[in-house]
This record gives C-alpha cells, sequence and structure tokens, in this order.
C-alpha cells in the first residue's frame, strides 16, 4: 500500500468525522439557542403546515432572496441547483450497483458542472465589481468561492483534459466504506480535486457554508405567527417567571 493511498485514506476518513460531527455540533446549538421573541417575517403563515410550506419554498426556490435581488438570486440558483446534480451524479463513485436513477442523471451532471462554474463566477463578480458589496467582502467569502471554483475546474478537467482512472477510483472509496483499502490512482488533477474536497469537509462546520443546516433553525422563518392566539414563551423566561424551578 503506498504512502499516497494511505495518507488520502486517513484525510478522508477525518475530514468525513470532522464535517459529520462539526455539523451535528453545530445543529445541536442552534436547536439549543433560546428564541425570546416572535419575530416570523411578514407576512407569515398562521400554521405549522403553512410553516412547513414555506420553508420549503424558501429552500428549493430562494423565495425570498428572488423577492430582494433578481441577480444574486439567478446566480445563487443556478450554483446550488447545480450543485445537487452534481453531487448526485457522484453517487455512482460510491454505489454498487449504481442506482437507477443515478444513472440517468449522469448526462446532465456534465452540463450542471458547467452552471455550477458559470453560478459561482456571477457571485464572485458581484463581489469584486459591486462597491458595496466588495466593501463588506471579507477573505473567507473569497475563499469559499475559490475552494468551491477550484473544485470544479479541477473535476472538468477530469473530465475533458486528462481523463482518471474511474474504476480504481471507485475501488478506493468503495475500499474505503468496507474498511478494505484499495490503490488510488496517482493522478495529479484527481489527487488536486479529492485535497481540495477533503479541504472543504473540513473547512464547512466552520464556515459560512452552515447555511446550509442553519436555515431551518432561523426564528423569521421558522415560526409561526400566532402571537395573537397563543402566549411565546421562550425557555429562559419560563424559568425567571418561575423561580421555583430554579431561574
Ligand atoms: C470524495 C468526493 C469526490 C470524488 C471521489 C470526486 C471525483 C470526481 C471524478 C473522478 C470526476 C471526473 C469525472 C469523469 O471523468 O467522468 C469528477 C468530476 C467533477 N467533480 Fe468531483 N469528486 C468528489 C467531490 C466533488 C465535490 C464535493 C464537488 C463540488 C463541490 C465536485 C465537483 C465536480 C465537478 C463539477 C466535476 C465535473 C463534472 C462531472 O464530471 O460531474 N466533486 N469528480
Amino acid at each position: 500500500m503506498s504512502a499516497l493511498t494511505i495518507f488520502y485514506a486517513l484525510l478522508f476518513y477525518a475530514a468525513t468525522g470532522i464535517l459529520i460531527f462539526g455539523v451535528a455540533a453545530k445543529c445541536w446549538v442552534y436547536a439549543r439557542t433560546p428564541q425570546p421573541l416572535k419575530i416570523p417575517t411578514p407576512p407569515a403563515p398562521t400554521t405549522r403546515r403553512g410553516v412547513v410550506l414555506r420553508m420549503l419554498l424558501e429552500v428549493t426556490l430562494f423565495r425570498t432572496l428572488f423577492r430582494s435581488n433578481k441577480w444574486i438570486w439567478l446566480f445563487g440558483w443556478m450554483f446550488h441547483v447545480a450543485l445537487l446534480v452534481v453531487l448526485l451524479r457522484h453517487l455512482r463513485y460510491f454505489t454498487e450497483p449504481v442506482w437507477a436513477w443515478v444513472a440517468l442523471i449522469q448526462p446532465f451532471g456534465l452540463y450542471a458542472g458547467f452552471a455550477l462554474l458559470a453560478g459561482l463566477a456571477g457571485l464572485w463578480a458581484r463581489r469584486v465589481l459591486v462597491d458595496r458589496v466588495r466593501y463588506i467582502s471579507s477573505p473567507s467569502d473569497h475563499l469559499m468561492l475559490a475552494l468551491l471554483a477550484a473544485i470544479a475546474a479541477s473535476g472538468l478537467a477530469m473530465k475533458y483534459l486528462t481523463h482518471t482512472d474511474i474504476v480504481a477510483l471507485k475501488a478506493f472509496f468503495l475500499g474505503l466504506m468496507a474498511f478494505q483499502w484499495q490503490p488510488l490512482p496517482a493522478d495529479p488533477l484527481l489527487l488536486a480535486h479529492l485535497a481540495l474536497v477533503a479541504g472543504l469537509m473540513i473547512v464547512f462546520p466552520l464556515s459560512k457554508l452552515l447555511h446550509a443546516p442553519g436555515v431551518f433553525f432561523s426564528p423569521s422563518l421558522n415560526q409561526v405567527d400566532d402571537a395573537r392566539e397563543r402566549r411565546h414563551v421562550a425557555g429562559w423566561s419560563a424559568q425567571i417567571n418561575h423561580p421555583a424551578r430554579g431561574g
């Protein structure tokens, strides 16, 4: 077993652990953070079912972004949908036999690779060209865009410039999942693609990319507009109102 294979195997175990436990830990904190006030953004649904529908529209169509800025919506939505298709297309490297629907979306996955890059380019141009946005952009905003763009560019380069041994790559990842390691092909583009992906998995729980799970915990989106019908009591205020419970 080469040192390279061992390094990448350990890297992916570590990155997977950090991604899963990191995101779970953040969600744990989000879920326990008090929501002292009723602050759903109006017009807001008055029932739980309405909130579920609102959240669904928000995460699939980015409805509030659409209402506030059509350009950011266009590039942002294009990037996220393309990312979803690309990730689903990648499932073929981790499943044997490949599920029928994953085989079916393979051709779309390719267009999605280009759409992903185009979306990122639009979002990045905005951070550079719009004065107001450039002023509030931090290095990490640029870093995340660069990381995602580099992953997409190295992936597309593998597809169109120098191919890698997909069969051996798949054996490597299936082997990782079964704890029976197999050699990893040593093409520079593949190694770059994988190192960048591992980097993305590691920074995910520490970065702005947490907005993905975070949106579900946003009080302005997930609250029911029923303050006139029901008394809203946050956890900490319930304790203060009832000293006997130790508040
Ligand atoms: C461990 C995870 C990953 C593995 C093993 C992997 C592997 C690969 C391989 C082998 C290709 C070339 C496909 C071909 O020649 O037909 C590729 C392409 C690509 N990858 Fe990845 N990749 C991973 C994660 C990601 C992630 C997280 C992203 C996006 C953020 C990404 C974006 C792309 C893109 C845009 C392409 C080009 C279009 C395509 O073939 O789908 N990859 N990847």
